[in-house]
């Protein structure tokens, strides 16, 4: 996992044990809490503060406290490049 700024806003981009590219909000929906303290398992990742899991592909929370999703942006990643597709204007981000 590694941790991007955008436009003033963290981005965590993940590259998982299956060679899969997610990229979700840097910040944990629950509290300000860096992302990429926590781990990844079995296609969640967990928040190191409270342990609320996420799923890596939907953003669902599936356990408390959070009860928010992370927002997540599409990752294309081709010839050795990893792109982030984002919307013009803010980032999207729930909190
Ligand atoms: S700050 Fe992430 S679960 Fe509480």
């Amino acid at each position: 996992m590694k941790m991007v700024q955008i436009d003033g806003t963290d981005i965590l981009l993940i590259h998982d044990s299956a060679g899969e590219w997610h990229a979700s909000q840097g910040i944990c929906t629950h509290e300000y809490f860096e992302l990429d303290k926590g781990f990844l398992t079995d296609g969640t990742l967990t928040c190191a503060l409270h342990l609320s899991r996420f799923d890596l592909e939907t953003g669902e929370a599936l356990d408390p406290p959070a009860e928010l999703p992370l927002a997540l942006y599409p990752v294309i990643a081709e010839d050795g490049q990893v792109y982030l597709v984002l919307p013009e204007g803010p980032i999207p981000v729930n909190e």
